[in-house]
């Protein structure tokens, strides 16, 4: 197997640099427009055959490092016990909005392999049909970004009914945030049993706290998962694999997110790579942080960027090569294909 992306997780020696892209299965693809053309987004998910097809394209197609899931980091607020819809260019809906005590007793922490089981079986049939190429990441959504799209019923500018939730109701707050913490442990378990080789938790609106209520707010229930996960990892009921933690607008709170006790740290673009580093400290292995929307610059000007990222790694005790969130749609795919190639070149020992 091609193990540069696990080995570089583990602060390994590799032999270049690896790259996967968040977002990399997606719309900027014509391949993942034409399966989608027959299907909805939730389909997709929920069709493990559909899931695994356009998990494997940008294997295919970029030749990356390591294969993310095809899912979505809402699909547990439905087995919680919330409507999900997507709406053609209007988003995520959930219905009800939790806003209130009722809305938050009537959900449950449920039972992954029960009520989630396309995502099982989406990664037990990628382990197969990847026969071992790359490493296939999992994923959940961090607590606190998954509450914002629970509390809000879908996605926010200014997230004032979760600030609201969090600032007038803080002990309904903490009930919400208690079950879907238990629900995000459950179900990266599962995925770890199924045959997750790493997990990423995305904390996409981590930034939008000052650094305390980031602590007490979000980080404090991803620390609680990444401390059961490893608890149930050493004692051998699930297996060792990297934990990465990504917060996108995170340079205000590389001195928390350094407590997170997550393997790999994500970061995004608006910090430069070794002021990152240095403040996470000793040992740092990261993952990042080209602009996305850098990629609508010519291939040659895609390049001087990549090699500013790559030297910038070089205090890392590992680098994984990434973009600072998710590929846009409208990206030019050749150039995301460059990318990968560059990357991979110009880290060559
Ligand atoms: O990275 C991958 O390729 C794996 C698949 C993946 C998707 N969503 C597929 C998707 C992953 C890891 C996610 C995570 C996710 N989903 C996040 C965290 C990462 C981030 O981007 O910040 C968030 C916040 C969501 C919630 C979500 N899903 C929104 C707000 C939307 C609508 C906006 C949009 O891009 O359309 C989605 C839909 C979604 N998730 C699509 C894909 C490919 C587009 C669906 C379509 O084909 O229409």
């Amino acid at each position: 197997m091609n193990d540069t992306f696990l080995k570089a997780c583990r602060g390994e020696e590799v032999p270049y640099t690896p790259i996967w892209i968040m977002r990399q299965a997606g719309r900027y693809l014509t391949e993942y427009r034409e399966v989608r053309g027959k299907s909805n987004f939730l389909n997709m998910c929920k069709t493990p055959e559909l899931a695994a097809e356009v998990t494997l394209q940008p294997i295919d197609i970029l030749g990356v490092d390591a294969a993310i899931l095809f899912c979505d980091i809402l699909i547990p607020c439905e087995a919680m016990g919330q409507g999900l819809d997507f709406h053609e260019g209007k988003g995520p809906i959930l219905s009800p909005a939790i806003r209130d005590e009722e809305t938050v007793n009537k959900l449950f922490v449920p039972d992954p392999e029960d009520t989630m089981k396309f995502v099982m079986d989406a990664i037990r049939l990628l382990r197969k049909e990847l026969t071992d190429r790359v490493p296939l990441i999992g994923f959940a959504g961090a607590p606190f970004t998954t509450a914002t799209y629970m509390i809000e019923g879908g996605t926010s500018k200014n997230f004032l009914n979760t600030k609201m939730m969090i600032y007038q109701s803080p002990e309904l707050f903490k009930i919400l945030m208690d079950k879907i913490t238990a629900s995000i442990t459950e179900y990266l378990k599962a995925q770890i049993s199924a045959g997750a080789q790493a997990v990423q938790i995305f904390d996409t609106w981590g930034g939008i706290f000052c650094p305390a209520d980031f602590r007490e707010h979000a980080l404090s229930y991803v620390q609680k998962i990444i401390s059961d996960l490893k608890s149930a990892m050493s004692s051998g009921t699930i297996n060792t694999v990297p934990i990465i933690y990504f917060v996108g607008e995170s340079a205000g709170l590389l001195e928390e997110i350094k407590t997170s006790g997550a393997d790999v740290h994500g970061v995004d673009w608006r910090i430069n790579l070794d002021d990152a580093i240095s403040r996470l400290g000793d040992g740092a292995v990261v993952q990042g942080n080209l602009d996305p929307l850098s990629m609508f610059l010519p291939p040659d000007k895609i390049e001087v960027r990549v090699k500013d990222v790559l030297k910038r790694g070089e205090s890392a005790k590992g680098h994984i090569f990434n973009l600072g969130h998710g590929v846009v749609p409208q990206t030019p795919r050749d150039n995301v294909i460059a990318l990968v190639e560059i990357v991979h070149r110009l880290s060559k020992k």
